[in-house]
């Protein structure tokens, strides 16, 4: 009878053991965003190396790029794959173009066990700077694209979801109980979530505390980094710790408004970048990152969604990108939690059994070659040519505030060569700037301010170029690929 009671309590035990670790397990949900637009991206294959040694299961792609899910294919991480804007009025219009599209980039690669959990139609199509170029479309491709799953036999395992930017809600008086949607999208906003309950997916909505805080003074940076000491924003009754519930709660009054009061989130997008900006440092993005995991795994939730979290969050995102569009501010090449070539900038833990980012391994540089002015001969035109790289070239890092601002003329003159010259694979005629330009083997990097070698250029870009260089380049990397077999 005892040992009945005994084995009847050590049941119990485990049952609650499991409860526990499937309770905790769903706190697990972080994934990562990760986007190509870099002169030297990091090759897809050292990319899902550099997942699987970070514990992270979940990786939303703001393409749908082969190499990239070719690469992704038996790893066990859940892919979300995103549809260019550029592609939203013909998924409207046609749902053969929206079949077409599912058997090229979605069937032939889940047959191949890549995990493909989402399709995002579209990359932010309700950003505001767009207007109404793209959203207008959403809901029809969207239709479109369901229509195309259900006949590939897909739809009970790929969910269509549709990206709601930062700026498509928000509240005047900044009180989220007095949140909607922006008035040209609200029409839309109703399609968008009837569809999403029919085919019972999440609501997708990108949030950046990091943007509230540098467009809007009324938001402090201690209430957007999480910390305790930061002000609260009183609603009525309601008290908001933080920028991130207080946008949840804004959205969730939006989505109220339209009738929608319950329907599951997802944060598709959300981080904190670490140069091209004042405040946008390794160390706020550091303390933001914890101060989300805290807030992520406490579970608590928000004044209008007590206890309920959102499903996933995917952090914003896992490498910088030096060709990313920057009209929206320096900031935009600096969001990676690592460096272009896979360096932790700070530590996070994901459930690494060291709680510490490991690194890409075995990255493969040009040679360590730098391009710098030659401050020996008539410099009066150094700027002007500092200019003209720039203008292709990556100079995020010298603007105010920036790792780089501190380098002053003509050390940053040396900064624009250089990412020129690294950009354009070493190659010596990219060096030149009119005989100012000189090559060094010696490191000009100072403090903070890194003078980078790039990649070598991994096999995506080599593509890219074959289109115009064949037949060499083809040739090239034929051996390469072949000396990389061996
Ligand atoms: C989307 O496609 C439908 C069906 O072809 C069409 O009636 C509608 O006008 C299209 N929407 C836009 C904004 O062009
Ligand atoms: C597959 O997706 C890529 C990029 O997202 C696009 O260029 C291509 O046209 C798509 N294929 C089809 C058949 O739509
Ligand atoms: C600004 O924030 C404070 C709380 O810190 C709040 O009392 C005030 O209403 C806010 N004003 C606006 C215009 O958002
Ligand atoms: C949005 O639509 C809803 C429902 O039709 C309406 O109640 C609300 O006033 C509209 N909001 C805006 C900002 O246009
Ligand atoms: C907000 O309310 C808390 C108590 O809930 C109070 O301590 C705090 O001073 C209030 N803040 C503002 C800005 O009114
Ligand atoms: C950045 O943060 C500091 C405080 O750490 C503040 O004094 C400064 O004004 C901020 N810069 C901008 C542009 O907001
Ligand atoms: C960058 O984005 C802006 C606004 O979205 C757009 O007008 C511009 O053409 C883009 N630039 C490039 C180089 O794509
Ligand atoms: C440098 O070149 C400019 C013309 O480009 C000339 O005006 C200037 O005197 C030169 N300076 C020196 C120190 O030779
Ligand atoms: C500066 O540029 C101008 C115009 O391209 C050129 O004529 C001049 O010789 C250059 N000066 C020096 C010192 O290189
Ligand atoms: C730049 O120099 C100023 C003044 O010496 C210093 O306060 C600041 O921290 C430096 N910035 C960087 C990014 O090193
Ligand atoms: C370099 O710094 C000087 C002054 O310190 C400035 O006039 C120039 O525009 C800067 N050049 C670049 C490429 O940032």
């Amino acid at each position: 009878m005892a040992s009945h009671q005994n084995s009847l309590t050590t049941l119990t035990l485990t049952l609650i053991a499991i409860t526990i670790i499937l309770y905790t397990s769903r706190v697990e949900s972080i994934g990562v965003n990760w986007g190509t637009t870099a002169s030297h991206p990091l090759p897809p294959s050292k990319v899902v190396e550099l997942l699987k040694l970070n514990k992270i299961t979940k990786l939303k792609l703001s393409d749908s790029n082969p190499q990239v899910l070719e690469s992704l294919s038996a790893s066990n991480i859940d892919v979300t794959v995103t549809i260019p804007n550029s592609m939203l009025r013909s998924l409207n219009t046609s749902l053969k173009s929206a079949q077409s599209w599912v058997h090229d980039n979605l069937t032939r690669y889940i047959s191949a066990h890549t995990r493909i959990e989402y399709i995002a139609i579209g990359d932010e199509p309700f950003l505001q700077s767009y207007g109404s170029q793209f959203y207008p479309f959403v809901v029809g491709a969207a239709i479109n694209i369901e229509a195309a799953l259900i006949r590939a036999k897909l739809a009970k395992n790929v969910k269509v979801v549709i990206p709601c930017s930062f700026d498509a809600f928000l509240s005047e008086s900044g009180q989220p109980s007095k949140g909607h949607f922006r008035s040209d999208i609200n029409k839309t906003m109703i399609q968008v979530l009837n569809f999403l309950t029919k085919t019972k997916s999440p609501f997708f909505v990108n949030i950046s505390p990091f943007l509230s805080y540098y467009q809007n003074k009324n938001i402090s940076l201690d209430f957007a980094l999480f910390k305790e000491t930061a002000r609260p924003h009183n609603d009525t009754h309601r008290s908001y710790k933080n920028s991130l519930e207080l946008s949840y709660d804004t959205l969730i009054t939006a989505l109220t408004v339209l009738g929608f009061p319950n329907i599951d989130i997802v944060i598709s997008q959300i981080g904190w970048p670490t140069d091209g900006a004042p405040n946008a440092t390794v160390s706020n993005a550091d303390i933001f990152t914890k101060g989300l995991l805290d807030y992520f795994h406490n579970r608590k939730g928000t004044p209008l969604r007590p206890r309920v979290m959102p499903l996933e969050i995917y952090i914003h995102t896992l490498l910088d990108e030096d060709q990313r569009n920057i009209t929206a501010g320096n900031f935009e090449r600096h969001w990676g939690l690592f460096t272009f070539d896979g360096q932790a900038k700070y530590q996070v833990d994901f459930g690494q059994s060291t709680k510490r980012l490991v690194n890409a391994q075995s990255v493969e540089y040009f040679a360590s070659r730098w391009c710098v002015v030659n401050n020996n001969i008539n410099m009066s035109n150094a700027t002007a040519h500092a200019m003209e790289a720039c203008a292709n070239a990556d100079c995020t890092a010298l603007s105010p505030g920036s790792s780089c601002f501190n380098l002053s003329w003509p050390g940053n003159v040396s900064y624009a060569f250089n990412s020129y010259y690294q950009q354009h694979d070493q190659r010596a005629d990219s060096c030149d700037f009119g005989g100012l330009g000189m090559i060094t083997t010696v490191d000009p990097s100072v403090g903070n301010c890194r003078f980078n070698v790039e990649l070598k250029a991994s096999l995506a870009v080599l593509l890219r170029r074959s289109k115009f260089d064949c037949p060499l380049i083809l040739l090239l990397l034929m051996v390469w690929l072949l000396l990389d077999r061996f």
